[in-house]
C-alpha cells in the first residue's frame, strides 16, 4: 500500500504542476452558446456537504493528492474510503443547495457535486465545458484532472476540454464554496440570499477544431445607416473568409481573418429595435462547414443633456427592479418560464425598462427581456462596502465586469452598464470606479455607464447631487428612499432635486415594504396602504424633478434575504415587493402602473 501510495504522491505531483498550466486553459467566453452544438449537464448530480472542506484538505491542511474530485471507488473490500458520490444526496442542476434542502437553507461553505457523462462525440472536435454561473466560487475537475477555478457567482465560465473527453464514460467534479468573504465582490454583508450552488445550467459543447469562437454585432455608434462588427476565430488560418448575412435585409458580406480576427461593417438600414418594436434580424456567421444564428437587434443610444436619446428621440425608462427570486417556489430562478413569469408582470406595470439587481441575471432573462421590448440595466455585484482599496478585490470586480460585457454585448436591449450601487464616498472608492468605468468603455464604447448612488447632499433646501461619480458615469442613478428610511411618506412630495452634472437622472430605487394582505391606515408601518403612501408621495416628488429620465422602484417582488428578521412581516423576506413572493399584487402596484400607463413623460 506504501508503495501506492508513492506512486499516487508522485504522480500527483505531476499532475498539479501540469494542472497548474491547465489552469490557464480557462478561456474567455464562447458567444451565443444557444447556436452551438450542447449537451446539457443540467439533471441529477450527486453531492457531498463538506463543511471541513475534508475532501480538499489533508488534517496537516494540506492539499490532498487525492481528494472527493478523484471520484476513488472501493476496488477491495478492504480499501477504506470514506466518501462515495453515488450513494450520497442528490441536487438538481441548475438550482441552488438552500431551498433544496432544509439542512441546507443557512448553509455557506463547501458542497462538492459531481455528474457522470457519456461522450461519443468525434475528437478532431473542439469542446468546452460552459458553467453559466456557479455561486461563488468553483473548481472544476474532468476525470479526476484540476481544469482550474472560477470566482464570481453571476457571471459564465468556461474550459477548453478538447483532448481530455474519454470516449464513453466522463465524470466532471465541482468544488463550489459560497462562503462569505470581506475581500469578495460582493463583500460579506449584502441584503440578498446568498444561495449557493451551481445556479445556473452547465452545458458540454462540441464545435469544429477550427471554430467561431467570439464576435460582435451592431450598429455603429450612432449610425443608424451602418452596422459593424468583428469575428474571432480559433486554429483559423491567415486570410481565411468569415460569412456574415443577415437575410431579411438581403445583406451578406466576407471578412479575412487577421491575427485570428475579422472586422466588418454592412451599410443597411435596419428597423430600429426599440420597446414598442423589439425587432430582431437573424444573423448567420458561417466559417468553412459551421454555421451559427443569432437573433439581433439593432439601435442607436446616447444621451443629449439629462435625456436619453434612443434611436435619436428621448426615451424615459419606466422602470422596476427585478432579483433572480424565482416567483412561487422562490430560490434562484432556474427556468425561462420562471423569466417569462417576471418580466410578464412588469410588461402588466407599464414598464419599459428593468434593473436587473444586483448582479447579472441569467442569459435567458436578457434574452427574453429583449424579445418582449425592455430596455436593461445590468450590473456587477460593486455593492455596499467592498474593500476599495485591495487589488485582488478590484482585479475580481474587473472580472465579472468584462464577462457580463463579453456575455451581452450582442444585445440591444442592454443599455446600461452598472458599476456599483450604493458605495460609500472616498477616494479608493472613486478610484477603483473610475477604473471600473474606464474598462467598461475600453470593452463597450456603444452603451451607458452608470452606478446607483445613495449619497446625496443638500442645497438650499433641495437634495443634492454632488457625488464626484457623478462626474464619471454617463447616467446617475439615485437610491432614495423617501417615506420609509427617512421622513413619513407624506414628507415627499415636496422634496425638490438640484444638481450641477449636466446628466440623466434615473431614480433606481424607491419604495417601501408591506405585508400582502395586511391592510390599516395609511400611518401603519407594513400595511399596503402605507406603502401606496409612499408610492403616490415618490411619483408626485419624481414628476418635478426635470432631469429624470426614468426611475425603477425598488422592487417587482418580494425577495429573501437574512437582514429581514421581523417574523410576523418578513420572516426572511425583505418585502418592499409590489407582488408578494406567491404573484399576489399590492396597492402600490397599481399605484405605479397608473403613473407608467397614464403619465405623458
Ligand atoms: C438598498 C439596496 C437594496 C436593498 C434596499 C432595501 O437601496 O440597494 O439592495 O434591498 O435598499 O433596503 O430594501
Amino acid at each position: 500500500m506504501k508503495y501506492l501510495n508513492l506512486v499516487w504522491l508522485i504522480a500527483f505531483s505531476i499532475i498539479s504542476n501540469l494542472s497548474k498550466a491547465q489552469e490557464s486553459i480557462k478561456t474567455d467566453l464562447l458567444q451565443n452558446i444557444q447556436g452551438r452544438n450542447t449537451t446539457s449537464l443540467n439533471g441529477m448530480w450527486e453531492i457531498i456537504v463538506d463543511p471541513l472542506e475534508n475532501g480538499y484538505y489533508n488534517h496537516r491542511y494540506k492539499a490532498k493528492p487525492d481528494g472527493y474530485f478523484i471520484n476513488k471507488k472501493m476496488e477491495s473490500p478492504s480499501d477504506l474510503i470514506e466518501y462515495d458520490f453515488d450513494s450520497d444526496w442528490q441536487i438538481s442542476v441548475p438550482g441552488d443547495w438552500n431551498t433544496q434542502f432544509d439542512k441546507l437553507y443557512y448553509y455557506e461553505g463547501t458542497v462538492w457535486y459531481k455528474r457522470d457523462f457519456h461522450f461519443n462525440g468525434n475528437s478532431d472536435e473542439a469542446a468546452y465545458l460552459y458553467f453559466e454561473a456557479v455561486n461563488y466560487e468553483a473548481t472544476v475537475y474532468l476525470n479526476g484532472e484540476k481544469l482550474g477555478t472560477h470566482v464570481g457567482g453571476y457571471t459564465p465560465f468556461q474550459f477548453d476540454v478538447s483532448g481530455k473527453l474519454k470516449e464513453g464514460e466522463n465524470f466532471v467534479v465541482v468544488k463550489v464554496d459560497n462562503k462569505r468573504k470581506r475581500e469578495a465582490v460582493p463583500t460579506i454583508n449584502t441584503d440578498w440570499w446568498n444561495y449557493g450552488g451551481i445556479t445556473r445550467s452547465v452545458h458540454l459543447i462540441t464545435v469544429p477544431k477550427k471554430h467561431i469562437f467570439d464576435y460582435s454585432i451592431q450598429l455603429a455608434n450612432n449610425n443608424p445607416d451602418l452596422i459593424e462588427g468583428w469575428v474571432t476565430v480559433k486554429n483559423g488560418k491567415e486570410g481565411e473568409e468569415v460569412a456574415i448575412s443577415i437575410p431579411e435585409l438581403k445583406k451578406s458580406v466576407t471578412a479575412k481573418l487577421t491575427d485570428g480576427k475579422a472586422s466588418f461593417s454592412i451599410k443597411a438600414k435596419p428597423v430600429l429595435w426599440s420597446p414598442s418594436n423589439p425587432k430582431l434580424y437573424e444573423v448567420n456567421l458561417s466559417l468553412g462547414n459551421e454555421r451559427i444564428t443569432d437573433r439581433i437587434g439593432f439601435r442607436t443610444i446616447k444621451t443629449e443633456g439629462a435625456k436619453i436619446v434612443l434611436n435619436g428621440k428621448p426615451v424615459f425608462l419606466k422602470g422596476i427592479s427585478i432579483h433572480e427570486e424565482a416567483p412561487f417556489k422562490t430560490g434562484r430562478v432556474v427556468s425561462v418560464e420562471e423569466c417569462r413569469i417576471l418580466l410578464t408582470w412588469a410588461k402588466e406595470l407599464g414598464c419599459n425598462f428593468i434593473r436587473l439587481a444586483h448582479y447579472p441575471h441569467n442569459e435567458a432573462m436578457v434574452r427574453e427581456a429583449e424579445k418582449m421590448g425592455f430596455l436593461i440595466w445590468s450590473e456587477i455585484p460593486v455593492y455596499w462596502t467592498v474593500l476599495f482599496d485591495n487589488e485582488s478585490t478590484y482585479a475580481n470586480a474587473e472580472n465579472q465586469l468584462k464577462e457580463m460585457i463579453s456575455r451581452d454585448k450582442n444585445r440591444a436591449a442592454v443599455i446600461l452598464w452598472s458599476v456599483a450601487n450604493e458605495t460609500p464616498e472616498g477616494e479608493p472608492r472613486l478610484k477603483f470606479l473610475t477604473q471600473l468605468a474606464t474598462k467598461a468603455r475600453e470593452l463597450d464604447d456603444s452603451r451607458l455607464i452608470t452606478a446607483a448612488l445613495d449619497t446625496q447632499g443638500s442645497r438650499e433646501g433641495a437634495k443634492f447631487i454632488e457625488d464626484p461619480l457623478g462626474k464619471v458615469v454617463d447616467v446617475i442613478g439615485i437610491n432614495n428612499y423617501c417615506g420609509w428610511y427617512a421622513g413619513a411618506p407624506g414628507d415627499c412630495a415636496d422634496i425638490k432635486w438640484a444638481t450641477d452634472y449636466n446628466k440623466p437622472m434615473i431614480m433606481s430605487e424607491v419604495g417601501g415594504g408591506a405585508l400582502y394582505g395586511l391592510h390599516g391606515e395609511k400611518n401603519e408601518r407594513w400595511t399596503e396602504e402605507y406603502q401606496a403612501d409612499v408610492y403616490k408621495n415618490n411619483i408626485e416628488m419624481m414628476r418635478n424633478i426635470d432631469f429624470l429620465a426614468g426611475a425603477s422602484p425598488w422592487i417587482l417582488m418580494d425577495f429573501r434575504s437574512a437582514r429581514r428578521h421581523l417574523r410576523r412581516i418578513q420572516g426572511d423576506f425583505n418585502r418592499k415587493g409590489l407582488i408578494s413572493e406567491q404573484g399576489m399584487k399590492k396597492q402600490a402596484f397599481y399605484i405605479l402602473q397608473d403613473y407608467y400607463l397614464n403619465e405623458n413623460n
